[in-house]
């Protein structure tokens, strides 16, 4: 019926005063006032009011109306009477004098209330009705942020002559100390995908390439029980860079966070330039190797990036009776001495724990936001590196031949970073959780409660993929 008018958006109404337009959205409330009927109507830009009047063609209808309709109205916006302002809203000093009204779509009582934070629901309800969930004012918020933080990455990331580049998600395992999600193929009978835990291989092979300046906004997997800042698919800002210094990839950093808080939240502050802490000091002085160093606490303001250096190389790890690497196994190891290669790899064979790594994390309040090294190109300290992860020659061969291969035709020094971007807008928009920042995150025990996954599949698709069930 009003498809020849234009659609307004309501944070537009207040500079079209004696205006005839035509809103759309979602009735927010309706409150009846004597004789005159109101509603609030809310879309993607906020929230208006619109009367009524008694003996209008649309007033019966209007008397329909419950929360959670979508409605098209054309309305008069007029300057509301003397005293009936309201200054909490943007659009308060104005309301629209309904003319036409078009129900599109009623809505059944909602299973969750949005008028609220929704900290008071109990979490599996929020989850199953997500896309409700969603729609209160808290959850637009951290998800319209969220976007905002990732088109500030880019843009800054492409000015400097970075370029995105995407990376397969059916991949091969790439440790990064968890366990890995599996696809079964069904065309490779007996064979499996793993999806990736991080991009790490792809962005150095990307090196080998030639593209010296890599980002990407990625999904990494990583079967691991979930933690408030920890869900089994999360998001990551990926870098690599050709012939970097350390210095030049935390400057880098540093330079983007201190300008995306600047320009995005204006009212918090942090320190600049970002304190450096090696490992060795962060555990002696704070007994953490991601120390909170906000003066206070409990100010939602306050913000402490820091910079921990100097990790050590390895770890014994006693449960499986092997040293480990404390970042990856394609982390460069530091060699002070600057030993030549023979005897730095008989040294690093002999005495794992003695030597530290060319590996950064970034902090901020007491979570690890980022981490990242510079990377050994070198094919052969890499060969043995994998040799005292307690790998045999040949299973090295097995599982990282394409990389030592890659690094026989020419590898550039290389180095890079990740950092989360879902703890970072959780920190950001102060909140508790990941998942309040994560528009369908899974629950504790890895479920979508939306969606229903993980499920059965039929019998059929068993069969194709060559699996039988136990
Ligand atoms: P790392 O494993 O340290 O490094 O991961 C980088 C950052 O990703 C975030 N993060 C997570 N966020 C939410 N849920 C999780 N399960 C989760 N796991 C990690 C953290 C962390 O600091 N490939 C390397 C990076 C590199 O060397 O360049 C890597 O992935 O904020």
């Amino acid at each position: 019926m009003m498809n020849f008018m234009e659609r307004t958006l309501i944070k537009d109404i207040t500079n079209k005063k004696g205006q005839l337009v035509l809103l759309k959205g979602w009735v927010d409330t309706r409150r009846d006032h004597g004789k005159l009927i109101f509603i609030d109507l809310r879309d993607r830009s906020g929230i208006c009011q619109a009367v009524f009047l008694p003996k209008t063609d649309i007033y019966e209808k209007a008397k329909d109306l419950r929360g959670e309709w979508v409605i098209e109205l054309e309305g008069q916006i007029n300057e509301r009477p003397k005293g009936m302002e309201n200054s909490k809203l943007p659009t308060g000093l104005v309301e629209v004098e309904a003319k036409k009204l078009n129900i599109i779509n009623s809505a059944k009582t909602l299973p969750i209330s949005i008028d609220t934070d929704g900290m008071e629901i109990g979490e599996d309800s929020r989850l199953k009705y997500r896309y409700l969930d969603l729609r209160r004012e808290r959850m637009q918020k951290n998800i319209r942020m969220r976007h905002q933080i990732i088109q500030f990455l880019r843009n800054f990331l492409s000015q400097r002559d970075f370029i995105e580049v995407e990376t397969p998600i059916l991949t091969k395992s790439t440790p990064e100390g968890a366990r890995d999600y599996v696809v079964p193929s069904r065309l490779q009978a007996g064979k499996f995908y793993a999806l990736p835990q991080s991009p790490q291989q792809y962005k150095q092979l990307l090196m080998v390439a030639g593209l010296e300046r890599y980002f990407q906004i990625a999904r990494c997997f990583r079967d691991e029980d979930t933690r408030g800042d920890r869900q089994p698919e999360f998001t990551q800002l990926d870098v690599e860079m050709s012939f970097p210094t350390q210095d030049e990839i935390l400057g880098l950093m540093e330079e983007l966070y201190v300008k995306m808080t600047e320009t995005l939240f204006p009212e918090k502050r942090f320190i600049k330039p970002f304190p450096r802490l090696t490992y060795k000091e962060a555990l002696e002085k704070y007994n953490s190797d991601k120390p909170d160093l906000r003066k206070d606490k409990n100010d939602p303001n306050e913000l402490a990036y820091a910079f921990v250096v100097d990790f050590p190389a390895f770890e014994w790890k006693e449960s499986e009776k092997r040293w480990d690497a404390v970042h990856h196994p394609f982390t460069k190891t530091q060699n002070p001495d600057n030993l030549p290669e023979k005897e730095f790899i008989e040294s690093l064979k002999k005495n794992p724990d003695k030597f530290l790594a060319h590996q950064y994390d970034f902090v901020c309040n007491g979570y690890e936001i980022g981490g990242g090294s510079i990377r050994e190109h070198n094919p052969n300290i890499l060969q043995s590196v994998f040799e005292i992860m307690g790998n045999k020659t040949e299973a090295v061969k097995e599982k990282f031949g394409h990389i030592l291969e890659a690094f026989e035709y020419g590898v550039p020094p290389h180095g890079g970073i990740a950092t989360g971007i879902d703890r970072f807008v959780m920190i950001m928009m102060n909140e508790p959780s990941i998942r309040e920042v994560i528009a369908f995150p899974k629950t504790g025990d890895g479920r979508d409660l939306m969606m229903n996954a993980p499920a059965e599949i039929d019998e059929k698709q068993i069969k194709e993929l060559h699996l039988k069930l136990k």
